[in-house]
């Protein structure tokens, strides 16, 4: 392990078919005045709603709703919730959803008491609120993007065409999430497997960068290991719950911060897919899916070392009478089969993306120096050209 760094998560999970039982306990932390955050009524279908309701007017909590955050949440969405939760003095953020319900209450709580505009001071300077943040917990509906256990909260400017992450400090992170793999099953296909990729993409994207030997490169090769077992069983069965549970547990460790501890961390295929997304408005593991093939053997030869291991340790390719180019190329065929078979989008084209988008979507997408090789606007054009 080389580098030095701090390790804390402030999260506490509540795993399992009960794990909604625990909510009225962590409420009483929590003040009176409870923001209800949600999106577009799938809570509403599977009763979900109706339980979280239950147990918050048990607990004698006033309720304000919040619904109708989207998918890829905007900023407009973020102006109106800041407004909603000053006039109401919200005391809590209670996000019930996937990962943009749960980002947007990010940003959410650290935009309520701030006195500048979000978007400039968190999104554009990147900086940490330093007024009060308001607490948030979550209950996951979604599988994918870990941000029940981290502080990531993306927003979309739908005016500037620009979607981007920021990554909150531990005052933003969720003070709690609540787990029941049974949550996930009413999600539509489409979205599950996006789910299941957007995990194997937050893991390579941290796998694939430095050379030293690292115990979160182990790690790595194992969660990845889990994840294509049981996302295979989960396609065929839905219901499978040792399938869905392994996944919704390996999601939540592919992106809390522990297992990028040591690492420098690529993060290219997200910049670009995001950018995919600013764009097309497209599911976010899909724009991860439709680029990652393109975009890995681009940079293959720079990181021979490393995905010839991956062909090995996590697509079982067997290098006898092998050149390591030959194993490491086996190695992204093995993968790209596998995403073949999740039905997931192999080609931007599909999502929306037209020739005359290709320039834009390349220069405006962020170029981050933590990979096996620093691109060039010229070189995410080339790339992006492979993926329609
Ligand atoms: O809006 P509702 O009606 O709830 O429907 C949602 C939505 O249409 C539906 N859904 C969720 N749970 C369901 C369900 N439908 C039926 N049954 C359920 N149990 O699924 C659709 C997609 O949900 P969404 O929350 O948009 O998906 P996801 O969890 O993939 O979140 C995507 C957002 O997270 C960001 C992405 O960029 C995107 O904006 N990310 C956040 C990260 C982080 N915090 O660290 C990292 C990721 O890389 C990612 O960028
Ligand atoms: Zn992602």
């Amino acid at each position: 392990m080389l580098g030095n760094f701090s390790y804390c998560n402030p999260t506490k999970l509540y795993f399992g078919e009960d794990a909604i039982s625990n909510l009225s306990s962590e409420l009483k932390n929590y003040g009176e005045n409870i923001l209800l955050v949600y999106g577009g009524g799938s809570i509403k279908k599977n009763g979900i709603y109706d339980q979280v309701i239950t147990i918050l007017k048990d607990c004698s909590k006033k309720v304000t709703e919040l619904s109708g955050v989207m998918s890829n949440p905007t900023l407009d969405k973020l102006y109106e919730g800041v407004k909603l939760a000053r006039e109401n003095n919200i005391d809590f953020i209670l996000a019930v959803g996937g990962g943009s319900v749960v980002d947007y209450s990010k940003a959410l709580s650290a935009s309520v008491h701030c006195n500048e505009d979000p978007w400039e001071k968190f999104y554009l300077r990147m900086e940490d609120p330093d007024n009060k943040v308001v607490p948030i917990g979550t209950i996951l509906t979604m599988v994918g993007t870990g941000s029940e256990m981290n502080g990531g909260a993306v927003i979309t400017n739908t005016k500037d065409k620009l979607k981007i992450g920021k990554v909150f400090g531990e005052n933003v992170f969720p003070k709690f999430s609540i787990m029941n793999p049974k949550v996930t099953y009413t999600l539509p296909k489409y979205q599950m497997v996006a789910g299941f990729f957007d995990i194997m993409s937050h893991i390579l994207e941290q796998y694939f960068s430095n050379t030293d030997d690292n115990t979160s490169d182990y790690v790595m090769e194992g969660l990845l290991k889990s994840l294509i077992h049981s996302s295979l069983i989960a396609v065929k069965n839905p219901e499978d719950y040792e399938a869905r549970s392994n996944i919704m547990w390996i999601s939540t460790w592919a992106l809390n911060t522990f297992v990028a501890k040591g690492k420098s961390t690529d993060w290219m295929v997200h910049m670009i897919g995001q950018q995919v997304g600013a764009y097309t408005n497209a599911t976010h593991g899909m724009t991860l899916a439709a680029v990652s093939i393109p975009y890995y053997r681009f940079i293959m030869k720079d990181g021979l070392n490393k995905f010839k291991r991956y062909a090995i340790n996590v697509w079982n390719v067997n290098p006898e009478g092998k050149t390591d180019e030959e194993v490491a190329k086996e190695g992204l065929d093995a993968m790209e089969e596998y995403m073949k078979k999740l039905g997931l989008v192999m080609k931007i084209s599909e999502l929306g993306v037209t020739e005359d988008m290709i320039t834009d979507i390349a220069k405006s997408s962020f170029i981050l120096p933590g990979g096996y090789r620093v691109l060039t606007t010229k070189e995410i054009e080339t790339i992006l050209k492979e993926c329609m």
